[in-house]
């Protein structure tokens, strides 16, 4: 989809790949970008706001009626991009790991899921687009994310069906897999890491090029390769990965 006059709504706008989205969206001439968040004052203290092709929109994504009160309010959208997500980084059998599990699949499954349900009619009359993004983590489970990666991989499972279902209404609906981002979300976190700005970018390439599969780094490339090719040595190197 070339995302040039569309209209283009992005949830967690306020994040580190959100916002970037936000900017990249609008430098690629899109007509109008839906920036919403949990926080909308928020959004409108973000470096960069233009009031005059953003629209900062209260969507938080685990709240049926937030969600549904949007879609009823944003009949213009062409292009949903589910970007909202957290991760507790606790592993499996953590003593906490139960909480932070039903946290992360409330927001990164069940919110998604929600968002692609009252869009779906709205971007399907417009013959649109979703775009979800996933992680790599989702493809291969990293102990220490282990809630985390579980919930992804749902996401992952929920993307290829809401493919399937949309198919036959002209939907394309795409699947963006990153490795680790210099946001919130990896603060604190020793490795190497995309920017949130490069990141941005290789996704709406992606989705200019109409790839149903984004990896919109050298790092999660490099992974999807390897699971391409071995995927036992890349769960084994990950799962050797503890803390
Ligand atoms: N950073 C990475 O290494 C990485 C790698 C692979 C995939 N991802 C995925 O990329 C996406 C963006 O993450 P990020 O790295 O940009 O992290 P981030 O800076 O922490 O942004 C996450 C965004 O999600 C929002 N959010 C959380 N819960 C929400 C809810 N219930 N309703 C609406 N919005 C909610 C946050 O809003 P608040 O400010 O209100 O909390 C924030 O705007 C996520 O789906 C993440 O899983 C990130």
């Amino acid at each position: 989809m070339d995302v040039s006059g569309k209209v283009v709504l992005v949830t967690g706008a306020n994040g580190g790949i959100g916002w970037a989205l936000v900017n990249e969206l609008l430098e690629r001439g899109a007509a109008k970008v839906y920036a919403a968040a949990r926080n909308i004052e928020a959004v409108a203290q973000m470096a960069k706001f233009d009031p005059g092709h953003v629209v900062a929109l209260r969507i938080d994504v685990t709240h049926e009626t937030s969600v549904a009160t949007a879609a009823a309010q944003c009949q213009d959208v062409d292009l949903l991009i589910n970007n909202a997500g957290v991760n507790h980084c606790k592993s499996l059998l953590d003593p906490e790991g139960l909480e932070t599990a039903r946290q992360e699949i409330k927001v990164n499954y069940l919110g998604t899921l929600s968002m692609c349900r009252a869009f779906a009619p709205v971007v399907a009359a417009r013959r649109g687009a979703i775009a979800n993004v996933c992680s790599i983590l989702g493809l291969v489970n990293l102990p220490v994310n282990g809630t985390y990666s579980a919930s992804k991989a749902a996401g992952h499972s929920l993307l290829q069906g809401v493919r399937a279902e949309l198919a036959s209404r002209g939907v394309k609906v795409y699947g963006v897999y990153p490795g680790p981002v210099d946001t919130r979300m990896t603060a604190g976190q020793e490795m190497d890491k995309a920017t949130p700005e490069q990141v941005a970018k290789m996704i709406l390439d992606g989705i200019a090029k109409d790839e149903e599969y984004i990896f919109p780094d050298a790092m999660s490339q490099d992974v999807y390769r390897g699971l391409l090719n071995a995927p036992r040595e890349v769960e084994q190197q990950f799962g050797a990965m503890l803390p």
